[in-house]
């Protein structure tokens, strides 16, 4: 077995993106449809699955896990997995990105069991806004977990607000306000085509990372920025004058980033999906579930996989998505 995962364009993987759920208590009106089914449980991986795949990985080199959903928060029993996690020797980075709403509740146990970033969503400081974009999500109690995980003394907290037009762009300067008064990083997204979503037509609701700079420029100085803690992610940050908040843009289409791409993804059904946009995959649950297994096969599997990571994904928001999965199922 080798000893670190590179893939035919000689880039690096890293960092796995674990989904761990592709249930939520939110229903955010880019990432899923208001009526939804999701996987039986049956397909779905047991946390000592999860495990396995997250002990051959960190086997093979990698040094970042991130858990995903759907919601991670809202899967049964998540915070043994965390703990084991927590303990694989060879992790440098355990994180998670979450909704914020369980967040009062867990924040002083993810701290303790080893989590070191959280990402949190956050799309509007309006009560009824927010209301909106997430359908079932309650501000107050989100932001009472922002206020909880900073309590909880995270190494990194990191805010993520997918901006669309006509709904939250005029929210961008407040955003940033919010994240600078908790000294706390807040990255703009801007969305992703996966998934037939009923709830609006992405063509007119883009809103480009420029157009938000653009915004920002009267009232703050952005100085370009590494990425923390990691060099190769999609997003590009700015520090602001005269505060530790660092405001980043992940622009899937106005600034491609797929040459530095350092990740692989699971999804809930156990598929290693080698990239966000494209369905180039390897199903690791039938390895995991087949009467032979071992960890040293599913290691294979996963090197194998190398082979077929893409060179980039073609997401075109003039078109209808090619990537008929929902976010939800991946994590992003
Ligand atoms: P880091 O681990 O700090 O790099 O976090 P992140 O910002 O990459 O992760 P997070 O879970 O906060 O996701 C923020 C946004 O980035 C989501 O919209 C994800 O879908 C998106 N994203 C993360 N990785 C990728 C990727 O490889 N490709 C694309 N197109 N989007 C990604
Ligand atoms: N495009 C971009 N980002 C998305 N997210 C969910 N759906 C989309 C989409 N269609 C974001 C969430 C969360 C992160 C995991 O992915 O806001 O912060
Ligand atoms: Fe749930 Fe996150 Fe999707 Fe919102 S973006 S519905 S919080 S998984």
């Amino acid at each position: 077995l080798p000893p670190t995962l590179i893939d035919q364009f000689q880039r690096r993987v890293h960092y796995l993106r674990l989904s761990v759920t592709d249930r939520c208590d939110f229903r955010c009106v880019y990432c899923m449809a208001e009526d939804m089914t999701f996987a039986p449980k049956s397909e779905v991986l047991s946390l000592e699955e999860l495990y396995q795949v997250a002990r051959a990985f960190s086997e093979l080199g990698v040094s970042k896990i991130r858990l995903t959903g759907g919601e991670p928060l809202v899967r049964n029993n998540i915070l043994s997995l965390v703990q084991r996690l927590g303990q694989l020797p060879g992790l440098d980075e355990l994180a998670i990105t979450t909704n914020g709403s369980q967040l009062q509740r867990l924040a002083p146990a993810l701290k303790d069991a080893g989590v070191a970033r959280i990402n949190i969503s956050l799309d509007s400081l309006n009560p009824r806004k927010f209301r909106h974009l997430t359908r079932h999500g309650n501000l107050d109690q989100v932001i009472a977990g922002i206020d909880a995980a900073i309590a909880a003394g995270f190494e990194g907290i990191k805010l993520n607000a997918v901006v669309l037009k006509g709904r939250n762009e005029d929210e961008v300067l407040d955003l940033v306000r919010f994240a600078r008064d908790r000294q706390i990083d807040i990255a703009f997204i801007e969305e992703m085509p996966l998934g037939l979503i009923d709830d609006h037509d992405r063509q007119l609701t883009f809103c480009s990372s420029d157009e938000l700079r653009a915004m920002l420029a009267p009232h703050y100085h952005l100085s370009a920025q590494g990425n923390p803690g990691d060099s190769s992610g999609p997003a590009r940050y700015y520090r602001l004058d005269d505060s530790p908040t660092r405001v980043g843009f992940i622009s899937p289409h106005s600034n491609n980033f797929c040459h530095l791409c350092n990740r692989v993804r699971l999804t809930v059904e156990g598929r290693l999906l080698l990239c966000l946009g494209n369905e180039h995959s390897v199903d690791l649950r039938e390895i995991l579930r087949a009467p032979g297994y071992t960890p040293e096969k599913l290691k294979w599997a996963i090197v194998d996989a190398m082979a077929i990571k893409p060179e980039r994904h073609y997401f075109d928001h003039s078109e209808e998505p090619r990537i008929l999965r929902f976010m939800n199922t991946t994590g992003g």
